[in-house]
């Protein structure tokens, strides 16, 4: 079996981690091997790196490069092992997020970020020009207001889930950007439906597109 590389993008209360579980049972059910990620982390050194990206103040440079920091070790140490072994990687956000928070949310210079993807996701298992991608992303779609009042008084919120509602407005456009230049790879989910509609719609999609049998 060869490796599937799945990501999972949306604003922070879109709703994605109980699809990504219910996800990665399906493909176990259908006989796969699971690795469950996430970034940034997935890797002792890219928790370490999380942990300062979601709590210190840094500009966007920085967090632009400490995010992919993060994500180079996770790829390397991680994401690509468990494509070679013919895994199904299933991965809790990935590049579109720093398109879409550093990008779109801070509005930080994306010819940068497109070098940066290329520098970081440039491997040597791949044929030139050997850049990673997610076979398929999943784009759990909410508008901010809806996200808002999900995420209110959920938890102590961390340094992005704090910003304000026009800050994830920027995000969602940056998503939408990502989806337009690559909509083969995307599948957008309107996440504002009931919890077992976002469900249904995700693995039609996924099966859809002969993922999972
Ligand atoms: P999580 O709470 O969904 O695990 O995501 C962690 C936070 O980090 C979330 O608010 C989005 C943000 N983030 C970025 O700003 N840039 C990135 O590249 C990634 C992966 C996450």
């Amino acid at each position: 079996m060869s490796g599937l590389f799945l990501t999972f993008e949306g604003i922070d209360g879109a709703g994605k981690s109980t699809h990504i579980e219910a996800l990665a049972a399906a493909f176990r059910a259908a006989g796969r091997t699971v690795t469950l990620t996430r970034e940034p982390g997935g890797t002792p050194l890219a928790e370490k790196l999380r942990t300062l990206a979601l709590n210190d103040p840094m500009d966007a440079l920085t967090e632009a490069l400490v995010m992919f920091a993060a994500r180079r070790d996770h790829l390397l140490q991680v994401i690509e092992p468990a494509l070679a072994r013919g895994d199904a990687v299933l991965c809790d956000r990935f590049t579109d997020a720093t398109f879409a928070y550093q990008g779109g949310g801070r509005g930080f210079d994306l010819a940068v970020l497109s070098q940066l993807e290329r520098w970081v996701q440039s491997v040597p298992a791949l044929p030139a020009p050997g850049l990673r991608q997610p076979d398929l992303t999943v784009w759990f779609d909410l508008d901010p207001s809806v996200a808002a009042q999900r995420l209110a008084g959920a938890r102590v919120p961390d340094k992005f889930e704090s910003q304000p509602q026009e800050f994830f407005a920027r995000v969602s456009g940056g998503y939408a950007a990502r989806m337009q230049a690559d909509p083969k790879r995307f599948l957008r989910v309107d996440a504002e439906q009931s919890r077992q509609q976002v469900w249904h719609d995700v693995q039609a999609g996924v099966r859809a597109r002969g993922l999972l049998p």
